[in-house]
């Protein structure tokens, strides 16, 4: 590291001052490697936005992955879309000002990185320095424009300066967007969570998946299912199969299940949300994992566990190319025939890497100083030639 570059830091201590935006369970995941990288040779401020809560939405996570306290919690709590960004972006700012990264770091799709990459991309601080922006999981895509993760992570893509892209099909999305000058290939950072976790999980596994020999692993939370009666009915109908299926259920399906006149098939076990070491310990266990999370496919599949996904579509799409997943969306004789398909149950198929091998953190640490390293370059580029 030139020694030239220190000094363009705002402060003294790591080399580069990153300010962290965290809010959501699969963030906390996905930051908790980086976190860990970064604060070898950096400075990180972790600000939480508060958009999840409940213990075991969120501090949870911070213990079971020994993530730092975050510096700031922003408090914002839940709310419809525009008043839960607003209030983000109304509570950020300030914080970024008082703090003065050197960058901003953001992840994955949610209203907690549309508020932080907005925040960032507009801010100056007095001296008239600007703080970069980058987005960890660029380029993913759906195609469906109903989600509100699809509108958000193009947001932040378009916005940030560097784009950390997971995989091969997210790099080719950004170039196909103009993106390709702004993108690195790192990985998928998940990887390296789901390797420090599975090694500390056996002892992790809940007493209700010790009481059954097989068991389905289910978890739903998509607003687009679980608020669509249309689609939430069918999809529990096609779960009443012949094995368990244990639901560690997260708060909004929750909320729509105690209002709703539907109830769980019998064989449904619902739980509450689990601890990350939790979940990391059922899925390795599962027979199958029903899912329409993103995260929760690709555990699946670093797993060796065959994944359904309760979605018309997803953006990894590599586990469905390798056998791994199947899309079976709403339809409850598309889970059951992918249920009884031996050849898409059977495990012994190849499993390449498709997310990397573990080390996306540290590459992305390294991504973040070439980039801070030009990005101070081109300031001082820009002051000589003011001079
Ligand atoms: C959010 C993300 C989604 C991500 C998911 C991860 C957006 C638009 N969506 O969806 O991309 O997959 O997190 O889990 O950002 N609630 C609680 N306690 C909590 C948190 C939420 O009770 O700690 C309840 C509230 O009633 C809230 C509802 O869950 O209204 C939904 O929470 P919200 O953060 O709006 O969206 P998620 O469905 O969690
Ligand atoms: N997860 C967990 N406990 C649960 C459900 C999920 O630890 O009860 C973890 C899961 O292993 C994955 C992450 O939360 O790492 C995924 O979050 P979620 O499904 O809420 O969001 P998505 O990935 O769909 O954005």
């Amino acid at each position: 590291m030139p020694a030239l570059w220190r000094g363009l830091s705002a402060r003294g201590g790591g080399w580069v001052k990153v300010l962290t935006v965290v809010g959501a369970r699969p963030q906390f995941v996905k930051a908790a490697p980086v976190s860990r990288a970064l604060r070898v040779a950096h400075d990180e401020i972790l600000v939480h936005t508060g958009q999840h809560y409940d213990d075991a939405m969120s501090a949870a996570f911070f213990r079971d992955l020994e993530i730092p306290e975050p510096d700031v919690n922003l408090e914002v709590g839940s709310g419809s879309h525009g008043a839960m960004t607003g209030e983000m972006l109304r509570r950020l700012e300030p914080v970024m000002l008082e703090h003065q990264p050197d960058g901003v770091l953001v992840y994955g799709d949610t209203n907690s990185t549309l508020a932080a990459a907005v925040v960032t991309c507009k801010l100056a601080y007095p001296d008239g320095r600007r703080p970069w922006l980058a987005h960890v999981e660029a380029g993913l895509r759906s195609f469906n424009p109903r989600m509100p993760e699809e509108r958000n992570r193009i947001v932040a893509d378009h916005l940030s300066d560097l784009l950390l892209a997971p995989t091969q099909t997210a790099m080719m999305h950004l170039a196909h967007e103009g993106l390709a000058a702004r993108a690195e290939l790192v990985g998928d950072v998940m990887v390296d969570a789901h390797a420090w976790a599975i090694e500390r999980a056996a002892d992790h596994l809940p007493a209700v998946a010790r009481e059954h020999d097989q068991y389905v692993l289910l978890t739903m939370h998509r607003a687009e299912n679980v608020d669509d009666p249309a689609r939430f009915g069918p999809i529990l109908d096609g779960l009443a199969i012949d094995l368990p299926v244990i639901f560690p259920i997260h708060p909004r399906t929750r909320a729509v299940l105690e209002r709703g006149s539907r109830g769980l098939p019998s064989n449904v076990i619902p739980v509450a949300p689990v601890g990350y070491l939790e979940m990391v310990a059922l899925e390795a266990r599962a027979h199958a994992i029903a899912t329409d999370s993103g995260g929760v496919q690709k555990e699946a599949y670093l797993s060796g566990v065959p994944c359904v996904t309760l979605r018309s579509e997803t953006e990894w799409v590599e586990t469905v190319e390798v056998g791994w997943n199947r899309i079976v969306d709403a339809d409850p004789s598309a889970l059951a025939a992918a249920l009884a398909d031996e050849a898409f149950m059977n495990r012994d198929k190849p499993r390449p890497p498709l997310y990397g091998h573990g080390n996306a953190a540290p590459g992305i640490v390294a991504a973040l100083e070439r980039h801070h390293d030009r990005a101070g370059m081109a300031r001082i580029r820009r002051e000589e030639t003011v001079l």
